[in-house]
């Protein structure tokens, strides 16, 4: 079996695509023979021997991710972004509406990617993140390859390969979108509203305060992308304690507060707060 979707991805160190009789399911190698072992869960880090000055999330981080997204109250989210993503890649230049090619950058735990291969049957998907420890689960979509990569660098993909790529709450790196994506793909880019999860960051306040991100994803973009759409997404939240106390540490909050710091912080009551979304979908030109 090979490693999946390779197709999508190229050498990190050289631009090269992969010798067929060399790779596997669990290694990669290169035309000019470099080599990637996949590790054990199903990820391939091509960071080797490079480093990068941004900090992953830690294994306490990606694992309050999960607690908290398995409870739901991030599904609204997910719908919304299934819906945008379809509606943005269904009509498009090329015309058709199989399966796509999908990047997903800054993936973590791979639970939005997991609502859009369900939503686009058949599509093949990588996920990007630093984070190895969030991309254990991600690996185990189906039809994915699970890769530890810097968004600031070039990609390791090929060029003119996606129809699709999808940014929740990560960083965006729309040059090198643009060079991956073909012309008519979508870039569906999830950025939180300046009143997101405001009650909960009224007892938090190591909580960071989102400031009119959604307005910057367009004009950020650059002239590769024409904006097709916004949707707001705004949802109640009512949350235990526990689960306020994830959706705490699972953000940035969590690589300089503990959980229990947090939770002294919020008492003993549930928190009522409301989530606020902005799906921005761009087109490429
Ligand atoms: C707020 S989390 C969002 C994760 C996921 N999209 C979700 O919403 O569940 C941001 C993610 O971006 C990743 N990230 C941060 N900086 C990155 C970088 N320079 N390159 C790749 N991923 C990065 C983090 O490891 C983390 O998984
Ligand atoms: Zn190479």
């Amino acid at each position: 079996m090979p490693f999946p979707a390779v197709e999508l991805l190229r050498c990190p160190v050289c631009r090269n695509g992969w010798d067929g009789s060399k790779s596997s399911e669990r290694t990669l190698v290169c035309a000019s023979e470099h080599r990637f072992d996949a590790a054990r869960q199903g990820y391939v880090n091509f960071l080797t021997g490079r480093g990068t000055r941004f900090l992953p999330d830690s294994a306490e981080m990606v694992a309050a991710r999960e607690r908290f997204l398995a409870t739901g109250s991030y599904a609204p989210i997910a719908r919304a972004l299934a819906d945008a993503c379809a509606a943005a890649t269904a009509g498009d230049d090329d015309g058709g509406s199989g399966p796509r090619a999908i990047l997903d950058v800054g993936a973590g735990t791979g639970y939005y990617l997991d609502a859009l291969l369900e939503r686009m049957p058949g599509s093949r998907a990588v996920a990007l993140d630093i984070s190895k420890f969030a991309l254990r689960r991600a690996a185990k979509l189906p039809r994915t390859a699970a890769v530890v990569w810097d968004v600031w660098r070039e990609l390791p993909l090929e060029d003119a390969s996606l129809d699709l790529v999808v940014d929740v709450f990560a960083p965006r790196n729309f040059p090198e979108f643009a060079r991956a994506l073909r012309s008519g793909g979508a870039a569906c880019i999830v950025t939180p509203s300046p009143d997101h999860l405001a009650a909960l960051r009224g007892l938090l306040p190591m909580l960071d305060v989102p400031t009119g991100k959604a307005e910057a994803v367009a004009t950020s973009a650059g002239p590769e992308f024409e904006a097709a759409s916004v949707r707001l997404v705004r949802f109640p939240l009512v949350l235990t304690r526990e689960a306020a106390a994830d959706l705490a540490v699972m953000g940035p909050a969590g690589h300089h507060s503990s959980r229990e710091t947090i939770l002294s912080l919020l008492g003993e009551d549930q928190v009522q707060t409301e989530g606020v979304v902005e799906i921005t979908v761009l087109r490429r030109r």
